[in-house]
């Protein structure tokens, strides 16, 4: 089993690369994890079996995509009486390997190498690739950055031949993706590099794969309802990331985020070949980022990991693959993205405030980059839920909101922002599905949770955060702050409905639509203001 020993190193390290072969785990000595042996199982009531059964039917999409798993999880719901009768009559026959729980996991994450410095070191790492013509891919403020200088000079010491696209959108929008697709084409690149945060990250792994498949249309690989979810079925060119933000994880992840515009939410590609080949996460690249950049990128991070940690448990979903390349890459909870979600919180809690306040606390800031990139490779493979599925409607719909301190020339509610409006209500709402382990996570904010009974779990975990978001400085108290007023809620419960491939793992929501509509609506008002 791997073993992740950096953890063991920290924080003695210098510089350190980890490579996580994917493994695949069918058998969990976590009693949290305890399969029910079929032996035990207890038979569905023949009602409860045609509805699942009736669930499945209904599902829309080819059972085989790999970027959305639950199909029991709504959103298919035009019952016809024909439909349910037929279903009906199959109650007899056996039930199908790909209705039971999940039994398996599985880890996989980008090459990462961490150290200060470690950014001059790229040009040897394309040469040791064999690539020769690289697309270089960046945004107009990471460009003058020092991050950008030592990989033009790594690249032209090995002699490599690159192109350089510096216009990438600071929170991408499916034209601006598109243009960058446009300008890499005639390059014909063998491998690409992105210097940047998230968003450059996300547009380089979208140019990667539109190269890759010039013939595609833009909305065949994008998440389905929205798109088509269409798998990505042959490998990519490298990509080489490198990080200047501690936020997304975007250099662990197959998964690139973008705005589709006329669909008013943001949504996304997600696939284990849209992976970087390696990460490189050198601290001193993120020194530059202003405070604002700090703060918003590093609540990123603590969503990711509250996130993952509290997501559903990867057996308790459905449908169990029935081959293995049809296991989504957020898959739910499990023991191994646990650890790694667990350390990310504590390290969050602890840095990101002091990250935020001093510029020059470089410790705290190579903890935060070290904190994100651990986050990504546990949401990575655990996936993320209502926080995340409620962000991609509010950054989309932002009613005009420009968040101080980002250098950008359009109004921006920064991602880190948009999710984490609506964590205290979030989580006082999960809490019910698993008390413990939002104990723990209120544990880890540095509540005394000795004396808090199992019941106020939720109570006491949104309290704590919403605390953190008054205390770090420069956060809205609510979706209010930002321009939305209570008659927009609607409007954003319906940018949330399609976020299927994050909501199958949201515990304690819904599978029914309307039951579902509702739960969402409290929660966004909820978050109005806190
Ligand atoms: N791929 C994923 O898994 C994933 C996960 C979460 C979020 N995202 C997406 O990533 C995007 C957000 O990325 P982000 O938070 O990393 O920020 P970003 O890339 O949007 O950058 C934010 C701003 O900071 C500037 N900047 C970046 N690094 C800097 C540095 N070192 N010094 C000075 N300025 C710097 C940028 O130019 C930009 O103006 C969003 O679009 C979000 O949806 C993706
Ligand atoms: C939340 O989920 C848990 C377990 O899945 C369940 O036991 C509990 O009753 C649910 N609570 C609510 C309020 O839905
Ligand atoms: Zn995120």
């Amino acid at each position: 089993m791997f073993v992740p020993a950096f953890l063991q190193l920290h924080p003695h390290f210098h510089l350190f690369s980890l490579t996580l072969t994917p493994v695949s785990l069918l058998h969990c000595p976590q009693a949290k994890y305890n399969m029910v042996s079929p032996a035990i199982r207890v038979a569905p009531s023949a009602a409860n079996r045609a509805l699942n059964l009736l669930r499945t039917v209904q599902y829309t999409h080819p059972p085989n995509c790999p970027c959305h798993g639950n199909p029991n999880h709504h959103h298919h719901h035009k019952q016809t009486p024909s439909l349910l009768n037929q279903v009906k009559r199959h109650l007899a026959t056996p039930v199908d390997r790909s209705r039971e729980k999940e039994y398996a996991f599985e880890m996989a994450a980008s090459s990462i190498r961490f150290g200060p410095g470690a950014t001059k070191e790229v040009g040897m790492d394309f040469t040791n690739i064999g690539a020769k013509r690289v697309c270089i891919v960046t945004d107009s403020n990471v460009a003058k950055l020092d991050a950008m200088k030592q990989a033009v000079e790594g690249l032209t010491r090995e002699g490599i031949q690159f192109t350089i696209f510096d216009k990438v959108r600071t929170e991408p929008k499916d034209s601006s993706i598109k243009e960058a697709i446009e300008f890499c084409k005639p390059y014909k690149p063998d491998a690409f590099l992105a210097v940047g945060g998230g968003s450059v990250i996300d547009t380089a792994k979208l140019m990667n794969l539109y190269t890759a498949y010039p013939e595609a249309d833009f909305l065949d690989f994008v998440n389905a309802p929205l798109g088509k979810g269409r798998p990505v079925d042959k490998p990519l060119l490298p990509l080489v990331a490198v990080p200047t933000t501690a936020g997304t994880g975007s250099e662990t992840t197959g998964t690139a985020i973008f705005d589709l515009v006329s669909k008013k939410a943001k949504t996304g590609i997600a696939h284990r070949n849209l992976k970087p080949t390696l990460g490189i996460c050198d601290p001193l690249n993120t020194r530059t980022m202003p405070s604002a950049v700090h703060a918003a990128s590093g609540l990123d991070v603590l969503c990711h990991s509250l996130e993952s940690w509290t997501a559903i448990p990867y057996n308790e979903r459905t449908p169990r693959p029935t081959n293995p390349i049809n296991r989504p890459a957020y898959q739910g909870a499990n023991p191994i993205s646990d650890i790694f979600s667990l350390a990310a919180l504590r390290s969050t809690v602890k840095y990101l405030p002091r990250a935020v306040r001093d510029p020059d606390d470089h410790e705290a800031q190579s903890e935060m980059l070290l904190a994100a990139t651990l986050a990504g490779v546990g949401f990575g493979n655990a996936g993320v839920h209502l926080c995340h599925g409620m962000s991609y409607p509010i950054s989309s719909q932002n009613p005009g909101y420009k968040h101080h301190g980002y250098e950008v020339d359009h109004p921006i509610i920064p991602h880190g922002v948009s999710v984490a409006v609506t964590a205290p209500a979030v989580f006082r709402f999960t809490a019910a599905s698993n008390p413990d382990r939002h104990l723990a996570a209120a544990e880890a904010f540095g509540v005394d949770i000795s004396n808090v009974k199992r019941e106020s779990a939720g109570e006491v975990l949104g309290a704590a955060i919403a605390e953190f978001l008054v205390k770090l400085g420069g956060q809205p108290r609510g979706l209010k702050d930002l321009g939305f007023k209570g008659s927009d809620v609607d409007g954003l419960v319906e940018g949330t409905i399609p976020q299927q491939r994050v909501l199958m793992l949201a515990p304690n929501l819904s599978t029914e639509l309307q039951a579902e509509r509702g739960e969402l609506r409290k929660l966004l008002e909820q978050s109005l203001d806190y």
